[in-house]
């Protein structure tokens, strides 16, 4: 008889925090994640949309690195500079780059729990003119969440915008996808959750930075667009 299929096996953790949900393909130091395969698509028309032009984007926990590299292949004059936490992920960032000329730069090093992000000292050592972050708020703790807004604040200009992807719950409209979602990521650890977007919003005014447009993306999925408040 077949042992029933172990849910955790699926889960990545670092001792710090968790890496991913699903199982990633490899080639070499390349990783695939099905998911970005089927939303890189949508996210690189709408970031391709909302982007300034020739704008820094600075990714917060690329992942694999697909979707830095769909975003690059959709607009063509923006700089990408991807980071993530994970070695790992690191690497197949690394790989991936090689295929956009330079568009995309080589990884950072970033966690978002450390909440003096990015200052080196009492120094700012990075700027951009937008941030980009998706699917990080509903597997790490809160922290992270405030984290970014934190560090958005000091690398964003006076026209920056940051841009969040996936799923938010909308208090009673919120999806039944996206509320299964949530318990199952409370079962797992109860500081994961899929995120309320009033608190995701209180959590960025508080940084200064103001939601002005909401996406609707496939699969009950959400980009939030903010921009600093005036
Ligand atoms: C589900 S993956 C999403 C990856 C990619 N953004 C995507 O959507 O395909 C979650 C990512 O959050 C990162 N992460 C978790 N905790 C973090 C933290 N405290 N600071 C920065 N990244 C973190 C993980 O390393 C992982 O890359």
């Amino acid at each position: 008889m077949t042992a029933p299929k172990d849910p955790a096996q699926n889960i990545a953790q670092s001792p710090t925090h968790l890496v991913h949900l699903e199982q990633r393909k490899q080639s070499g130091a390349r990783l695939y994640s099905p998911t970005a395969g089927r939303n890189k698509g949508p996210i690189a028309q709408a970031l391709a949309q909302h982007l300034p032009p020739n704008a820094r984007v600075l990714e917060i926990a690329s992942g694999t690195g697909e979707h830095g590299v769909a975003v690059c292949a959709a607009r063509r004059d923006i700089i990408w500079m991807p980071s993530e936490i994970d070695t790992e992920s690191r690497r197949s960032i690394t790989d991936w780059a090689s295929e956009t000329n330079g568009q995309m730069h080589m990884p950072l090093a970033l966690d978002m729990q450390n909440p003096d992000w990015p200052l080196d000292g009492s120094k700012t050592v990075l700027k951009a003119d937008a941030i980009y972050n998706a699917n990080m708020l509903h597997i790490a703790p809160i922290e992270a969440a405030s984290g970014l807004a934190q560090g958005a604040a000091r690398v964003l200009g006076e026209a920056g915008m940051l841009i969040l992807y996936g799923p938010f719950l909308f208090a009673e409209k919120s999806a039944q996808s996206n509320l299964d979602f949530n318990e199952r990521l409370k079962a797992r650890n109860v500081l994961w959750g899929v995120r309320e977007l009033e608190l995701v919003k209180d959590i960025f005014a508080e940084s200064s930075l103001a939601l002005r447009e909401t996406l609707a993306m496939p699969a009950n999925n959400h980009c939030l667009i903010f921009t600093r408040r005036s």
